[in-house]
């Protein structure tokens, strides 16, 4: 078998059925609305991929808690019924398309350059970032100096898994 027929060939993983071993890497976009939720470009961007033919989609970094996780502006977040009801859209249009799709749940931490709920950034030490904001992506300048949290009240994020029964399958395998 050579590489090529392994790259096509079918893969299990978990409870799912990849019909290829191409995926594509999480890519912020930014083209959710600034409430944070998935929009029409986005069902069509992601579509796109699933049409091509990619056996699995790994979404854009998504933030998962309504305080310190979010990155940047206009990203996509999975924090409230709206914002899950937005990304049916996009998972339903995938699958119909064939492919299957994961949420990446990101916390910026001290790299979050645009955050609608606080206007402070927290991170395990108070170290500023190297390098500066990314202006593709509404920043610019420095960084800020974050403030120093050891144990991370966004750890709530991961009791919204526990919290929310219909979130698991939503958020681990978007199905
Ligand atoms: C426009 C763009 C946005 C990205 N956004 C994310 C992201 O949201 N989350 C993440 O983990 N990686 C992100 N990455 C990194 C990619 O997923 C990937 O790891 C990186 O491009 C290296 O892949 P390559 O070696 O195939 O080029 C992004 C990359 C690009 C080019």
């Amino acid at each position: 078998m050579t590489n090529e027929d392994l790259l096509f060939k079918t893969l299990t993983l978990g409870n799912m059925k990849l019909d290829n071993r191409v995926g594509v890497a999480p890519m912020t976009r930014t083209s959710a609305t600034s409430e944070g939720l998935a929009t029409d470009q986005m069902v069509s961007y992601y579509t796109s991929f699933a049409n091509g033919g990619f056996g699995l989609i790994i979404t854009e970094g998504i933030y998962p808690d309504d305080k310190y996780s979010q990155g940047y502006l206009n990203q996509p977040g999975i924090v409230y019924k709206e914002q899950i009801q937005a990304w049916r859209k996009v998972v339903d249009s995938v699958h119909q398309a064939g492919s299957k799709i994961f949420a990446q749940l990101m916390h910026a931490g001290a790299l979050s350059q645009g955050n609608r709920f606080v206007n402070e950034a927290i991170a395990p030490s108070a170290v500023p970032p190297k390098g500066e904001q990314m202006e593709i992506y509404g920043g610019k300048g420095l960084f800020r100096l974050p403030k120093k949290r050891l144990k991370m009240k966004s750890q709530r994020s991961l009791m919204v898994l526990r919290m929310r029964p219909k979130m698991p399958n939503l958020l681990v395998s978007m199905e």
